[in-house]
């Protein structure tokens, strides 16, 4: 399709365990169902967006590792492969991939290299969605630099709600050093137990934050095991299985996201 350019979403949060993986693969799965081509870049070395989307990193074949690395890398279009499902796409990861803080150490414009090499594709895809790892590392750092929104999944937990402090910081330094153009796009509540006195009150907190005021999506996540179950069969729940509480969250969010 002529002119067209992908929406890039970076999916972060500084937290491990909020949900940032299962949102990638589950909003890339809910975006390619209404026929949007969606391309996942996964760059977490823990790679469990890979393997949810039922790839396994391979020694052989190339990943976002290769695409990144210096000398030498490899065009983005010979590393990206197709998953099982129509118009999902997927950039794996590569364990490898977590020596790249030390390799680039050196290198000039080393947060650039993904933006760098991602550009050529922007026109393949409607959809861009970055999963990150659970720091602040230089991976996450060329995540910020390339992406254009940031989707900020929170545990409605305390202590989740008390980090995001330190990830807004973060984010206007990226602002204001590296990236301008990038923007909260919004905040998604996980990991929701109506019976529990705590999360309901973390999404009320999270509805009363002013830094948040049109941020925070309607849709909210539902606890729900069939996730957990899904992963164990390597597929988003999405696909896993429409009729649970998890696919119907998803499907909502990817809803709301094309509104
Ligand atoms: N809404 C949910 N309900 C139940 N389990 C979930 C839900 N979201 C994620 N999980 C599970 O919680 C764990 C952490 O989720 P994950 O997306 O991997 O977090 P992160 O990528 O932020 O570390 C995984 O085992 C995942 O299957
Ligand atoms: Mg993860």
């Amino acid at each position: 399709m002529a002119g067209r350019k992908a929406r890039i979403i970076a999916v972060v949060n500084e937290k491990g365990g909020v949900g940032k993986t299962v949102t990638v693969i589950n909003l890339g799965a809910g975006l390619s169902l209404n026929g949007k081509d969606v391309l996942i870049v996964d760059m977490d070395p823990q790679f469990n967006a890979t393997k949810g989307v039922g790839v396994s990193p391979g020694e052989d074949t190339p990943s976002v590792y290769d695409v990144i690395k210096v000398p030498e890398p490899v065009p983005a279009r010979s590393a990206i492969c197709k998953t099982a499902w129509q118009h999902l796409d997927l950039l794996p990861s590569h364990v490898d991939l977590s020596g790249v803080e030390v390799e680039l150490v050196d290198e000039p414009g080393r947060e650039n290299r993904l933006k760098e090499a991602l550009t050529p594709v922007l026109d393949l895809y409607d959809f861009i969605l970055v999963d990150t790892p659970p720091s602040l590392s230089i991976l996450t750092v060329n995540v910020l630099a390339f992406a254009r929104e940031i989707l900020i999944p929170c545990q409605t937990h305390p202590y989740a709600y008390g980090a995001l402090d330190e990830l807004l910081e973060t984010v206007s330094i990226i602002k204001e050093e590296i990236n301008p153009h990038i923007r909260i796009m919004g905040v998604l509540a996980t990991f929701f137990d109506q019976r529990t006195r705590v999360s309901n009150k973390v999404l009320e907190s999270l509805k009363a934050d002013k830094r948040f005021e049109n941020k925070l999506f309607d849709t909210v996540i539902r606890v729900n095991t069939t996730i957990a179950e899904s992963a164990y069969y390597d597929k988003p729940v999405v696909f896993f299985r429409r009729s649970s509480t998890g696919a119907a969250d998803y499907l909502s969010l990817s809803e709301e996201i094309l509104k």
